[in-house]
């Protein structure tokens, strides 16, 4: 695989691609993308097969403009649109009824289709010059972690794609939020790039759906997910490494005395912000788990705002199936 430049011709070959059933790596403002034309079930297949992603895991599909929501999803609520015209575009995916035009193999077979729009410009130059709706999970082998750079699309994938559209790292860094809007009342499915918090102070209410209430190890939930292959432990602020293991560290920006003397320590907010600290997680954890290392303890962060999107992608980190 080739990274490539964000020229006005590399995005138009990326097109090409994507519209001849190819796949291709795309920056988006949360994670690296790996994108198939949403109408082509064959290329949506593609997918799956470099991903080695379960078909029960159904596929988040881009676009670009609110008339395409109106020809891939229908019975849109209201309060649907109103957030797509308040948060979009950005970090919000809207669970949705689907319309046929959208193949069931990339839905897991449900009636419904979950639908963003994104905010990074190359994203958006890219599905405005294929002018398909495109389906992209993140760019990385199943269960692993997810990318924050083109970088890192290359050492995950680089043998199963021709093409990875260079954005430069992720500016949000955690995947989007996810809202099924088809409910009565909006349930969050996943903590991302937008707060609860936010969202609730445009739609009202969002309750929290069930695959969050009963993490993180509910029967049948992908609980293991954006995992290191190093083995990931949370700490509370006043437990200690093991220091007769080789260990590495992230943690939000502070470190006790007696830990200042580590040598793999990823302070991933310097500046004490939750949004640095979404930014820089994925790339922290690529890089501490490119060390060979025992073990990687994770201090805990405070859960509101964006710190409920990190915390929930160190317990998947750390829950692993024995
Ligand atoms: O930020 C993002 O959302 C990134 C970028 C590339 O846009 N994409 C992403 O996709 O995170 P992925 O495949 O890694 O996660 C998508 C998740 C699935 O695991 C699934 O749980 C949920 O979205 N999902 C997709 N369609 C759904 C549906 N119809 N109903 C409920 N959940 C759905
Ligand atoms: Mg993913």
């Amino acid at each position: 695989m080739a990274i490539f430049e964000p020229t006005e011709e590399n995005i138009s070959k990326a097109a090409e691609l994507i519209l001849n059933g190819e796949l291709v790596s795309f920056a988006t403002e949360t994670v690296y993308g790996l994108g198939a034309n949403a109408l082509n079930p064959d290329a949506c297949e593609k997918i799956f097969k470099a991903k080695e992603r379960p078909h029960y895991d159904p596929l988040i599909v881009h676009i670009h403009s609110i008339e395409q929501l109106t020809e891939i999803a229908e019975d849109i609520p209201q309060l649907a649109l109103k957030a797509a015209t308040y948060f979009w575009p950005g970090p919000l995916t809207m669970v949705l009824k689907k319309k046929n035009c959208i193949p069931d193999s990339i839905t897991a077979n449900l009636d419904t289709v979950a639908v963003r729009m994104p905010k990074h410009p190359l994203a958006l130059a890219l599905l405005k010059k294929a002018n398909v709706p495109i389906a992209a999970p993140s760019a990385n082998p199943f269960g692993y972690l997810s990318p924050t750079t083109a970088e890192h699309v290359e050492s995950q994938l680089g043998d199963k794609i021709s093409m990875v559209l260079d954005g430069g790292e992720c500016e949000c860094g955690v995947e989007s939020t996810i809202i099924d809007f088809t409910k009565d009342i909006p349930q969050l499915l996943r903590h991302g790039g937008i707060p609860k918090e936010e969202i609730e102070s445009i739609c009202g209410l969002v309750m929290l759906g069930k695959a969050i209430l009963e993490q993180p190890l509910a029967p049948g939930q992908l609980a293991s997910h954006y995992s290191p292959d190093t083995k990931l432990v949370i700490l509370s602020q006043n437990e200690t490494p093991d220091k007769s293991l080789n260990y590495g560290i992230i943690t939000h920006s502070g470190l006790n005395k007696d830990l200042r003397d580590s040598i793999y320590v990823e302070r991933i907010s310097p500046n004490g912000d939750l949004k640095e600290a979404a930014h820089n997680l994925f790339s922290a954890l690529h890089r501490l788990d490119n060390q060979n290392l025992d073990i990687i303890y994770a201090y805990e962060f405070p859960e509101d705002g964006l710190g409920a999107a990190i915390m929930d992608r160190l317990r998947k980190a750390a829950f692993k199936i024995s």
